[in-house]
């Protein structure tokens, strides 16, 4: 792998690969543990133009656990608001002795446009991971999802996997879908109303449901997704008291669903909108691993581009 920009088309041997060292990363991963020397004298460069929490932090925690320089690029204040272009912002950055870009952008295809450019111009050994671009991918979240998903349920080979809300917008419900039909999820089901689901979906083999809870019954794992208004460009949009009576996850729901099964949500939540907040706080939920295990899955995958 020279960069991560989506998990389409990702072979089965190399999401393993990834799951197996962050597995290897996890204590390390918690606090009390020391860094490791993989990416001492390696320079990472966090571009986020778009707002973030846990990806941003976490790949920041990574980095400095696997002994990287981390530069977190402060995007308001930074040239770009001057009209600086992306490509001149990474020529120059590169220009720094940049080893490896992270990049959130509101347009997809911004991360594949720099490794391109790296490509074009000679610059190969410079690497890019993609944070989320867009309504497109999120690979990074597809792989700390499946991280969770077997660290839980430890077999994908007999899930009912069921991912609820506005699939649409949401670049985490296409790199989770990618990466659960490449370890063999033999049932994934896209739940939402019709005005949410993309045209095309039934194509990447998920079952639709407009109906929550006939969506949910004997579920294994309920994967809950944000409204992502700010991807809608002014569209109709139901009010949170209709959405959530409709498509809201409540302890009444989540009982269709297996006794044993877990709730997951990349974040941020509405609470009362997409979740109940004792559905998020109670005991199948794992919303919280997630985001630790989200520091080893990064410590993999930079470790792993780097040559680790
Ligand atoms: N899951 C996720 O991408 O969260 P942030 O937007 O806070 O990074």
């Amino acid at each position: 792998l020279t960069h991560l920009l989506t998990t389409e088309g990702l072979p089965r041997e190399t999401i393993e690969h990834i799951l197996d060292t962050a597995a290897s990363f996890l204590e390390v991963s918690d606090r009390s543990v020391k860094k490791v020397p993989l990416l001492r004298g390696k320079s990472v460069f966090n571009l986020f133009f778009e707002n973030s929490t846990r990806t941003r932090t976490t790949f920041e925690i990574a980095a400095k656990r696997l002994s990287a320089d981390v530069i977190n690029l402060d995007v308001a204040r930074s040239s770009t608001a001057k009209g600086e272009t992306l490509l001149d912002t990474v020529d120059n950055l590169v220009a720094m002795h940049a080893d490896m870009f992270v990049v959130r952008h509101n347009a997809s295809g911004a991360p594949y446009l720099i490794a391109e450019h790296l490509r074009r111009t000679g610059r190969s050994e410079v690497h890019v991971v993609n944070a989320g671009d867009g309504r497109h991918a999120h690979p990074t979240q597809g792989l700390l999802d499946m991280y969770t998903i077997r660290h839980y349920k430890r077999d994908f080979s007999q899930l009912r996997v069921a991912i609820v809300g506005d699939i649409l917008h949401s670049r985490v419900a296409r790199s989770d879908i990618h990466a659960l039909k490449a370890l063999g999820v033999p049932e994934i089901r896209a739940i939402g109303p019709q005005t949410l689901l993309p045209v095309a979906i039934e194509k990447m083999g998920v079952r639709i449901f407009h109906d929550l809870r006939e969506g949910v019954r004997d579920c294994d794992v309920i994967i809950m997704l944000r409204l992502q208004n700010e991807r809608m460009n002014g569209a109709l949009l139901p009010s949170a008291r209709e959405y959530f009576k409709c498509y809201g996850l409540t302890t009444e729901v989540l009982a269709l669903a297996k006794p044993d099964a877990i709730v997951m949500h990349p974040g941020p939540m509405n609470r009362g909108v997409e979740i109940a907040s004792d559905v998020a706080d109670g005991a199948q939920s794992v919303i919280l691993p997630q985001v630790t295990f989200g520091i080893a899955v990064r410590m993999a995958v930079m470790s792993i581009l780097a040559g680790n």
